[in-house]
């Protein structure tokens, strides 16, 4: 007799597929409203996200707690590819409860996640001290990403689960003695300040929060979460980031310092490739970067830039810091979408357009010769080719119908949709406003 497979759930992922601050969490958050997942799950990156979630009145930036915390019945997951940082952690969550959701029974934290020591966000500024010599700063968050993967890939940093050990204190004084003894190098050779106070005062709020860390549920995330797949349950991987500030893939050394592809949600959460099924890239309809490095598809005209700026509010949830703005980058996007494997796109922000026409990047070109490949060094680029659309204004403001959209605006979706006809992508809606609500479906 033919022995009956037990069903098995499946892994779904959304990443960006630009320069961040896409839209993951709005999409997230209106994925998990489905029914189809238990559960969502960070795999890399940490406190430098800012997920942007909008109900009504009520408006959420998640940078560490998953874009499922205003879905009362989704568990919540940080994964071992994370860098944990308490201080942020601790004030999402009691964010959250002021708004009515207390996500402490839901929130499950890999006892494998790498911890953000109060030192690593002062050891990433003396880092850009240093890069700013060469007069190339990488614009980071400031949120110590840099420093605490540093720290997990030599070998020397603290896991969550360290916070329940007995010699937690020695394990933690051993490392901040050696993040000490490189803040003084940074200070000596390259003129990075800091005070005594200021460190003194990091380290309260650290310890602080790292009792309440305590208190959640520190788990074997992996084991959970093979658990759950085993129950027929459906996990939702949220990615951070994006694909063009990948560290292997993007622009380097103008990244982040982790993997943002899809590949990685395996090694951060600790399950096989073999759940993997669909994976969501988002991107805007234009294209936006916050932080160092070249930006090819950069609009030239800084008025024009600031419209965009301006009507898309365009300013980084985590730093506040004024976002450049481009046009969409065709080229830059076949890469992510072949990259990631994003079989399904979700387009933002298609209600910004403050312009007559809009361009669309096709191509880049290093003196005369168009390429074929995705360079190396984006500041070898000398000029992009574009096409000409017509803008639609702010006409799309809310639409949540397709029929009902400018037909400008139509061209726009379908030329975008012809150009990458060969990779086999459905569209799957487009988003007309912040709120969750703000979007029409485009492909079946
Ligand atoms: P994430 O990091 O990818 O989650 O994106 P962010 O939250 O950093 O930035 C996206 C911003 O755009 C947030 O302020 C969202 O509320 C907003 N947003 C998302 N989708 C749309 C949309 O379709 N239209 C408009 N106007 N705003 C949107
Ligand atoms: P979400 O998840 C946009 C950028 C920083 C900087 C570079 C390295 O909201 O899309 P880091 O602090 O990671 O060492 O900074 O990466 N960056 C982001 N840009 N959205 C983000 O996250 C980002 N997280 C980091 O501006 O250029
Ligand atoms: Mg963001």
């Amino acid at each position: 007799m033919k022995k009956i497979q037990k069903k098995q759930g499946f892994i779904d992922a959304v990443v960006g597929l630009q320069w961040g601050d896409e839209g993951k969490g709005k999409n997230i958050d209106e994925l998990l409203s489905h029914g189809t997942y238990s559960a969502v799950a960070r795999f890399q990156g940490g406190a430098n996200a800012g997920h942007t979630i909008k109900s009504g009145n009520m408006t959420f930036i998640g940078h560490i707690v998953p874009s499922g915390c205003l879905q009362k019945n989704i568990e919540l997951y940080i994964g071992n590819g994370v860098v944990v940082d308490a201080i942020s952690l601790v004030k999402e969550i009691a964010e959250l409860k002021k708004l009515g959701f207390n996500v402490i029974p839901r929130l499950f934290i890999s006892n494998r996640a790498k911890l953000v020591s109060y030192l690593h966000p002062f050891l990433d500024q003396a880092e850009e001290s240093y890069r700013n010599k060469g007069g190339k700063k990488i614009g980071t968050t400031k949120r110590g990403i840099g420093p605490a993967y540093s720290d997990a890939r030599a070998r020397r940093g603290l896991v969550v689960g360290d916070i329940l050990l007995s010699n937690f204190d020695q394990k933690e004084s051993n490392l901040s003695e050696f993040h000490m003894n490189l803040l003084r190098m940074y200070k000596a050779r390259y003129g990075f300040e800091f005070s005594e106070e200021e460190i003194k005062e990091a380290r309260k709020k650290w310890l602080d929060a790292l009792k309440e860390l305590k208190k959640f549920q520190i788990c074997d995330l992996s084991f959970l979460i093979q658990k759950r797949l085993s129950e027929g349950k459906n996990i939702l991987a949220e990615g951070a980031q994006a694909v063009m500030l990948d560290i292997d893939f993007g622009d380097y050394p103008n990244v982040t310092s982790s993997n943002t592809l899809p590949a990685n949600v395996c090694l951060g959460l600790g399950v096989s490739h073999t759940y993997l099924r669909n994976i969501y890239g988002v991107i805007k309809a234009y294209t936006t970067k916050v932080g160092g490095g070249d930006f090819p598809s950069r609009i030239k005209d800084e008025a024009v830039e600031k419209l965009f700026r301006d009507a898309g509010n365009e300013f980084g949830a985590t730093t506040g810091r004024p976002r450049m703005c481009g046009w969409l980058d065709l080229f830059a996007l076949r890469y992510a979408i072949k990259l990631s494997g994003a079989n399904k796109i979700f387009i933002n922000k298609a209600d910004i357009c403050p312009s007559d026409k809009i361009k669309i990047v096709t191509g880049y070109k290093r003196g005369k010769k168009v390429l074929e490949e995705f360079p190396l060094y984006l500041n070898q680029i000398t000029e992009v080719e574009t096409e000409d659309l017509p803008g639609w204004g702010n006409a799309n403001y809310g639409v949540k119908d397709k029929k009902k959209i400018s037909k400008e605006l139509f061209s726009y979706l379908n030329y975008i949709k012809e150009k990458l006809s060969d990779l086999e992508i459905k569209i799957i809606s487009v988003g007309t406003g912040p709120d969750r609500n703000h979007f029409f479906n485009w492909d079946k």
